[in-house]
């Protein structure tokens, strides 16, 4: 962070990494680029902001949701990753319901077995005409990550499942497949091609973190081998109700986190002269009481917050940030992305397992189709569309929500850890202890990333 390369900065500065500095040797020689200045320039400048922070309060979060049936949060999917074939063959993805699911082909989204084929007449992805959305999860063994939490050394403790102890490998090797087009699979050349000179940030909570992270090791065994070398620069910036809050920054209890809804353009200075920025705002705002909220100045005091419900306050808050976008980006120049909501699945009465917990010991995804379950607020599903219908910039959604409803099997469970601990062999086998907001990596971020990608 002490690097000039830092451009994502927050009052809390902490790296969950190590320094730059300490991270450039990290990098595979091959990615450096000639030295410019004082320092050689990695090709993926990965910078990481509030890291530490991001991870208390997270647990904290996490804590009061397990102690609060109130959330409706709920698992979803887990992703693939493929090798970096180059467009997909039409002989690809033959296969699914239509052949194998004759009884159940409506019903079921999930095809176990890839191997059928048949005839297929999807046309090539175009982010205008395919919906990425309606799709089904198909399962193919020889599909395999690009990376895994011990190659690649930027994914969190978090999210390093198989390194926690996680032993079932099936919910690595699903494959989304809209139904109207073929989804390109995520070949790490042409992102950084289309990435190179360029600066690319991630803005939002910890599951915009979560696909960050996934996005930096989609690309990190491929860049290690790389002669030439790219500069292209992928950043987070930790702002987990995109306007600023008082939790920004302590952990603070959650009946006394107040948002303050009309404050952006201090911390959005930030965001300024990046090419490609992709925001998320959701799980934040779900803690299942109204929302203290406050505008003009906390100089004010804090006592002067009004209670509002959660997709009002939402609302506001959405809006600022649409006004900044407006107001302040040029879409010649800037590409913005929206992800949508990350389901939750501590429900588990929403995918019809009565006797579960969360989404404790789950190992397939969802097979009913359009499950939709607790965890995904449509009020907010709803607002996020009518606020961006109405700017003037630009904004592509990765809508990623309904995709991920169905992989309750990719959250990160019990392989996690909490307050910088992992679980125990004994808390593991607590239900609660599963964080069903989370995902895994490698796993259902990659195919966000898969998205976003195909859309740049
Ligand atoms: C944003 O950038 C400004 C400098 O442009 C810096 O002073 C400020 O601390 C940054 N704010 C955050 C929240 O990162
Ligand atoms: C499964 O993945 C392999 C390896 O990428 C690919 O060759 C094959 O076509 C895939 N099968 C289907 C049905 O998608
Ligand atoms: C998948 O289908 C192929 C051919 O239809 C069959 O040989 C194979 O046993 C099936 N595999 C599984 C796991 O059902
Ligand atoms: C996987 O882990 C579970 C418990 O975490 C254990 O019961 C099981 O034996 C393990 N399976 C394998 C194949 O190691
Ligand atoms: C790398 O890209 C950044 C913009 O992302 C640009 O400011 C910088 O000059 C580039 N560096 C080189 C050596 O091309
Ligand atoms: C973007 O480009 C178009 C066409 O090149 C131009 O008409 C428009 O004024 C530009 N917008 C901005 C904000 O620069
Ligand atoms: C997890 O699921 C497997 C089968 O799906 C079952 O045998 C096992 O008992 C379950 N474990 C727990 C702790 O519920
Ligand atoms: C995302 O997809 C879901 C399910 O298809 C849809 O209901 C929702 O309106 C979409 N959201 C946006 C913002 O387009």
């Amino acid at each position: 962070m002490s690097s000039s390369f830092c451009c994502v900065e927050h009052h809390f500065i902490n790296s969950f990494f190590p320094p730059l500095s300490s991270l450039i040797p990290m990098i595979p020689s091959g990615i450096m680029k000639p030295p410019r200045g004082k320092l050689p320039l990695p090709i993926i400048i990965i910078t990481t902001c509030v890291l530490v922070f991001v991870a208390i309060l997270y647990a904290e979060r996490l804590s009061f949701l397990s102690s609060n049936s109130i959330f409706k949060f709920k698992p979803c999917p887990r992703q693939i990753t493929k090798p970096k074939s180059n467009e997909e063959k039409a002989g690809d993805r033959k296969a699914d319901k239509e052949k194998a699911g004759d009884k159940k082909a409506d019903e079921d989204v999930v095809i176990v077995n890839a191997s059928s084929s048949w005839i297929d007449d999807r046309f090539d992805f175009d982010p205008e005409e395919c919906n990425v959305a309606n799709g089904k999860w198909v399962f193919n063994s020889s599909v395999t990550p690009l990376y895994s939490d011990i190659s690649c050394p930027y994914i969190d403790r978090q999210f390093s499942c198989v390194k926690n102890g996680r032993n079932d490998s099936d919910y690595r090797h699903w494959e989304w497949q809209p139904e109207d087009c073929t989804l390109p699979r995520f070949n790490p050349e042409l992102a950084l091609r289309k990435l190179q000179g360029k600066r690319l940030l991630f803005v939002g909570d910890s599951l915009q973190r979560n696909q960050w992270e996934s996005f930096v090791c989609l690309l990190v065994l491929f860049v290690s081998v790389l002669s030439q070398a790219y500069n292209a620069t992928i950043e987070f910036y930790w702002a987990p109700y995109l306007v600023e809050s008082n939790s920004d920054i302590d952990i603070i209890d959650i009946r006394k986190r107040i948002i303050k809804v009309d404050a952006i353009a201090e911390r959005a200075k930030n965001w300024t002269g990046v090419d490609i920025l992709v925001f998320n705002t959701y799980v934040w705002w779900m803690s299942g009481i109204r929302i203290k909220t406050i505008w003009g100045s906390f100089a004010n005091g804090q006592e002067g917050y009004e209670e509002f419900d959660t997709p009002i306050a939402y609302k506001l808050a959405l809006k600022t940030w649409a006004n900044w976008i407006d107001s302040t980006i040029n879409p010649n120049k800037t590409r913005v992305f929206f992800t949508t909501m990350s389901p939750t699945h501590t429900r588990s009465q929403d995918w019809g397992n009565m006797e579960g917990v969360k989404c404790f010991n789950e190992t397939k995804p969802v097979m009913k189709k359009k499950h939709w379950g607790t965890g995904s607020d449509k009020r907010i599903m709803s607002v996020v569309s009518k606020v961006v219908k109405e700017m003037k910039v630009p904004v592509t959604f990765i809508n990623i929500t309904q995709l991920s409803e169905y992989r309750i099997d990719g959250h990160s469970s019990v392989y996690t850890e909490t307050g910088g601990k992992l679980l125990t062999e004994e808390e593991r086998a607590n239900p609660e202890n599963a964080d069903c907001i989370h995902w895994c990596l490698p796993g259902v971020p990659d195919t966000w990333n898969q998205i976003l990608l195909a859309m740049l």
